[in-house]
């Protein structure tokens, strides 16, 4: 089989390193992919939105499988794109239909999708310049800290956590009037849930579905999550409290009423789905859905899975999902992520990465983030630059791995949080 895989960060590097180890696959592209993903299959450079060139490169190349990674190709419509076309509707595409990835795409098409289907969730409240008034008051009724959400697609950055009622008015008025252009047009206002947080991800064939490895993931760039947001700055998977107990909760609340849910509504959707949750007291909520994997979490989830990710697909597309087993390696993985200095805020990108070949003398697995091949050198590219994953018994034997290695490599300004997992 010949695979096209779409993205360009450590979670697209994952799964390029898993989707390489298929018995099915003769051929791995990665478009635009990194310095990283050039080592389990050949970069195309066209990118994730340009669907035109993907079509002709596809067709070119006789590509049988597309696997989205990022979510806006996704939002884009990549899915119907392929599938409306008589050209291309052969081709397997792995995510969801645009109107599926309005999971991820739409705040407010979320939440009411999730009261539609009892999904337990924070209560809230959408909001347009027109209805400012009632947001106002449901601020008033609400408990500090006060949580804002840009309703569209931001790069993660649509959310406000407000300390004080008149702050949350400001940042309220200020969302509405352009602070994230069109994607804060609507903003939903939510009730703060106060609790610890876990990815529990799926794959799905619209009907049936496999539960993957869930992981934490540790957002904030400085030690004892404080400080800016990032994309994520390392994970963990298996997480001790997701026991059966508290998945039996997610599967029967969350998962089952989420893909019934969409299977009633006629939405079309193969591929994965991840949910945010928050465990309140034991009890799972939903704070987002993303229609992709996570980044970082997926340089923790990929190495557990045991099973063919690739005949998984193939049962996504296929509609045959409950047909195949999933093997999960009961070890623990532990992934740090490298980072530049100045990251989530401005850095520089071009600084040579040494040390790379010393660690292929360990266990550890690195996953490239932000990289690319400069006259034959690998250098940063980005503010994530490259995850580091390991294997252990516990999460302590497989952090210090990472953390090993972390230390060996090195690039101008790198800097990584020593404490991922503190609070497992
Ligand atoms: P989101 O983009 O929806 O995942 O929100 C970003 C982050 O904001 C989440 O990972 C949570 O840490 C936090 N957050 C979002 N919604 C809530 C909420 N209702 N209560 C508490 N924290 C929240
Ligand atoms: N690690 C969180 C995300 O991928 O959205």
């Amino acid at each position: 089989m010949k695979i096209l895989l779409l993205g360009s960060g450590g979670r697209e590097h994952a799964m390029a390193w898993k989707i390489g180890q298929s018995k099915s696959v003769d051929k791995l592209y990665i478009a635009p992919g990194n310095a990283g993903t050039a080592s389990v299959g050949e970069n195309v450079d066209i990118k994730v939105n340009d669907f035109e060139s993907l079509k002709s490169f596809a067709l070119n190349q006789n590509i049988d499988m597309i696997v989205v990674g990022p979510e806006d190709p996704l939002v884009n419509g990549i899915y119907d794109f392929f599938k409306n076309d008589s050209a291309t509707n052969h081709i397997m595409v792995i995510g969801p239909s645009a109107k599926g990835a309005q999971l991820e795409g739409s705040k407010e098409f979320a939440k009411e999708f999730m009261q539609r289907h009892h999904i337990p969730t924070a209560r809230y409240l959408t909001i347009t310049a027109e209805t400012i008034q009632q947001g106002f008051d449901f601020l008033e009724t609400l408990q500090p800290p006060y949580v804002l959400k840009a309703d569209g697609l931001c790069a993660g950055k649509g959310v406000l956590i407000v300390p004080t009622l008149d702050e949350a008015k400001k940042e309220l008025k200020d969302m509405l009037q352009g602070m994230f252009g069109k994607a804060s047009a609507k903003v939903v206002i939510e009730e703060f849930l106060s609790g610890i947080e876990c990815s529990v991800f799926v794959l799905t064939d619209g009907k049936n579905y496999k539960l993957l490895p869930e992981a934490k993931d540790y957002k904030r760039i400085g030690e004892g999550d404080k400080g800016l947001n990032t994309g994520g700055m390392g994970s963990v998977s298996p997480v001790p409290f997701a026991d059966s107990v508290f998945m039996n909760k997610v599967r029967e609340r969350i998962i089952e009423p989420t893909i019934k849910g969409l299977y009633e509504e006629q939405i079309n959707y193969k591929g994965f789905i991840f949910f945010g949750l928050i465990n309140v007291k034991n009890e799972p909520y939903v704070i987002e859905y993303n229609a992709r994997m996570g980044d970082p979490e997926t340089e923790s989830v990929m190495p557990r899975i045991k099973s063919d990710l690739v005949d998984l697909f193939v049962g996504t597309e296929k509609g045959t999902l409950d047909q195949y087993t999933i093997d999960i390696d009961p070890r623990t993985v532990g992934c740090v992520m490298l980072v530049s200095g100045g990251y989530p805020e401005s850095y520089q990108k071009g600084y040579s990465i040494e040390g790379l070949k010393e660690t292929l003398k360990t266990e550890s697995i690195l996953f490239h983030s932000g990289t690319t091949l400069k006259e034959g050198k690998v250098v940063t590219d980005g503010g994530r630059v490259i995850a580091i994953s390991s294997y252990g018994e516990s999460k302590e034997e497989a952090l210090e791995k990472s953390y090993k290695v972390a230390e060996t490599i090195d690039f101008e300004r790198k800097y990584f949080r020593h404490d991922i997992g503190f609070d497992l």
